[in-house]
């Protein structure tokens, strides 16, 4: 992936198609918390592009220069195609909205018919450290549960994806702490 922004590039993008200040400083906040997700889950040999993730964090939002709406992962998408962005990073792009969107719910919503649930580590970092930066502020999981059940409601299916997303994460977190613990003592 040679042809991957580098974290001043994937700036200049969000400057060049418009997207706000705010969305730009929710990006870094965004870039910051995957990186250290990243370099944890990858210090004990998981495969994870921290380049990729940097690319993604700060570019995730990018549809947001058109809508704030649930298309905004999808317009997003669309746009990185547009700007020649590699394959890996349209997908963080794309599936990063609400802990990822089923076929199902995408016809429902407007969008193609088709799966945007995150795939790979870098693009589950990616929706899962989106949902836990609130504007530009890193809030816990339960926060971050509760404001997704404000704004979808109790019942949405996007809960139980966010707590799958938040168990797969952990436990690998977890087992990356527990095995640094123990190389120390
Ligand atoms: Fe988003």
């Amino acid at each position: 992936m040679n042809n991957l922004p580098g974290r001043k590039e994937a700036e200049a993008i969000l400057k060049k198609v418009g997207c706000s200040e705010e969305v730009i400083n929710h990006a870094r906040a965004v870039t910051k918390l995957a990186l250290k997700l990243a370099e944890t889950l990858r210090s004990r040999g998981l495969e994870v592009n921290l380049k990729l993730v940097e690319a993604g964090g700060l570019l995730h939002d990018l549809g947001r220069c058109r809508t704030h709406g649930v298309k905004h992962g999808f317009i997003g998408g669309e746009i990185s195609r547009t700007l020649g962005l590699p394959q890996p990073l349209v997908n963080i792009v794309e599936r990063h909205v609400g802990a990822g969107i089923p076929a199902e719910e995408a016809a429902e919503l407007g969008l193609p018919a088709r799966d945007f649930i995150p795939q790979t580590w870098e693009e589950k970092i990616i929706a899962y450290a989106d949902k836990l930066v609130m504007r530009n502020k890193v809030i816990d999981f339960e926060e971050a549960l509760k404001e997704l059940s404000r704004s979808l409601g109790e019942n949405h299916p996007a809960l139980g994806r966010f707590r799958k997303l938040h168990r797969e994460i952990s436990e690998n977190l977890n087992q990356a702490l527990s095995s640094k613990r123990k190389e120390k003592s």
